[in-house]
């Protein structure tokens, strides 16, 4: 894994914004994105960039089983304010959280995956180590499946929503399999409440308990932290 310090948040997305800059000069054309606070000032770069994204494709890590694209706490609608309805992309994929048939969804989003191969990877890391909604005993090579948050998770993502009740308990999330088939990963992470996750990440064992460990396992990895994420390493 290559590390790289950053100041703060604003330096980590510049930072991974030449990284897609780069990966996009060389032919990339499928990017894997994620949501949450951490790729904010990635999305910000790239709003803000005269980069065309209108020949691209984006498939996004999951999104909240029950929710739909209206939804104002759905990922499709994050995604949408913070990127796509500045930077129009070809095609844009995010879990359908509303579909009749969820375990039909996840099937046709690995077939979505496999035949557009993602060149580069955005991921954030929970507290508990959780890549995508992986969250800690998730097979590390599992394809898109719906997934139970574990009460950590629902608690760090209530802020988001009016009261923790509404938070769905449920979501559509790539597999760990899934993300590691993408060409390289860039995880980033911000502060003092990721320094666990990272050091467990990247100088523990490689195990279900540690959904990202399994970056362990991939030959490009770049990971952008700032010196609170960095702390205990
Ligand atoms: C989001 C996702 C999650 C987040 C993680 C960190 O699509 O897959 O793994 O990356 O929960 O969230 P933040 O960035 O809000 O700390």
């Amino acid at each position: 894994m290559e590390i790289i310090r950053v100041k703060n948040a604003e330096e980590g997305g510049k930072k991974a914004f030449e990284i897609i800059q780069s990966g996009i000069e060389n032919g990339a054309t499928v990017l894997g994105l994620a949501t949450g606070s951490t790729p904010e000032t990635l999305y910000k770069e790239m709003r803000e960039s005269d980069i065309d994204f209108s020949g691209m494709v984006s498939i996004n890590l999951d999104e909240y089983l029950g929710l739909g694209g209206n939804d104002a706490q759905s990922y499709r609608h994050f995604m949408n304010t913070q990127l796509f309805d500045t930077k129009p992309f070809k095609e844009t994929f995010v879990p359908n959280g509303k579909a009749e048939n969820p375990e039909a969804e996840c099937k046709h989003y690995d077939e979505i995956i496999d035949a557009h191969p993602i060149d580069i990877q955005i991921l954030g890391i929970g507290t508990n180590g959780h890549i995508g909604f992986n969250e800690p005993g998730a097979p590390l090579d599992g394809g898109t499946a719906v997934v139970d948050l574990t009460e950590s998770t629902i608690e760090s993502n209530k802020r988001y929503f009016d009261k923790v009740e509404d938070v769905p308990t449920k979501a559509i999330s790539m597999g760990i399999g899934s993300i590691l088939k993408g060409k390289k990963m860039v995880l980033m992470a911000y502060g003092e409440n990721k320094a666990d996750a990272i050091q467990a990440m990247i100088n523990g064992a490689v195990t279900t308990h540690v959904p990202a460990s399994a970056l362990q396992n991939h030959s490009d990895v770049v990971v952008i932290i700032d010196d609170a994420a960095g702390s205990k390493l």
